[in-house]
């Protein structure tokens, strides 16, 4: 995958959700740089220049029939400062039109509600964007990212800048969300966050040095934390494991 005419991303295998279809919450770690959201921007359709094959939920990533059914939470929110949020996921939800079935069936202010609630603005629906704070503003976007009710959600830092009880919480809201059914693929470059994931891919520049639980990442590098268990894939980074060349 090239990006500004250089290969940014070599040999990417992993795959999202368990074979029987159960959907889990997948953290993409690394550090700056090394490719995370690229990746996500090929997983969503939206990364030009990618050689080899990017499946989703069983079609090429980004065709017609697979766009509706993913979600993607950029790293920068990506809402109106001037509009309240209830007016913001209005405005999205109409362009939206229906996503999945189930999201057709109920009305746009019901799903705009339920969608708030989802992320615990439930009490902000009126209120103007541009007076919330940074944490406020970025579970707006990804408010906005639930009305079509997605088959995969792709949230690219979502994290960043919340305090430790908002983090919290977010992590409770994507196992709840994973739960009802939808995949998730986080990314973080905060490592205590990947102990609330089901699985976790270490990406470092562009290439995976592992995959697997968080417990195994740990056993494989005999390491206690999954922190320590990326230094010590990266310092024994002789060969690719997990990655081809
Ligand atoms: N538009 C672009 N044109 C050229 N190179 C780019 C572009 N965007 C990113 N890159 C390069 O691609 C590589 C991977 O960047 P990417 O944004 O995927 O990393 P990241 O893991 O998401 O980092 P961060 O944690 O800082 O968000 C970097 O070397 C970056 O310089
Ligand atoms: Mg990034």
């Amino acid at each position: 995958m090239t990006r500004g005419g250089r290969q940014i991303l070599h040999g990417i295998d992993l795959t999202v959700g368990r074979p029987g279809g159960a959907a889990e919450v997948v953290g993409l770690l690394g550090p700056s740089g090394g490719g995370k959201t690229t990746l996500m921007r090929a997983a969503v359709g939206v990364q030009a220049r990618v050689n080899g094959s990017v499946r989703v939920l069983g079609e090429r990533a980004g065709s017609p029939r697979v766009r509706g059914r993913v979600g993607y939470v950029t790293q920068a929110p990506a809402v109106y400062d001037d509009l309240t949020a209830g007016e913001n996921l209005e405005f999205f939800g109409a362009l939206l039109g229906g996503g999945r079935e189930s999201a057709r069936r109920e009305p746009l202010g019901d799903r705009v509600g339920r969608a708030l609630a989802t992320v615990g603005l439930d009490g902000a629906r009126n209120q103007v964007v541009r007076t919330m704070s940074g944490g406020q503003r970025s579970r707006v976007s990804l408010a906005t990212d639930l009305l079509g009710d997605p088959a995969l959600l792709v949230l690219d830092e979502p994290t960043v800048g919340l305090d430790p009880v908002l983090r919290r919480d977010l992590w409770a809201t994507f196992h709840d969300l994973a739960a009802a059914g939808t995949a998730i693929l986080v990314s973080s470059h905060v490592m205590d966050e990947a102990d609330r994931c089901d699985r976790i891919a270490l990406l470092r520049r562009g290439r995976l040095l592992a995959t697997g639980t968080p417990e195994e990442l740990r056993e494989r590098t005999g390491t206690v934390s999954v922190e320590d268990a990326f230094l010590a894939l990266v310092d024994g980074d002789g060969g690719t494991p997990g990655g081809a060349p």
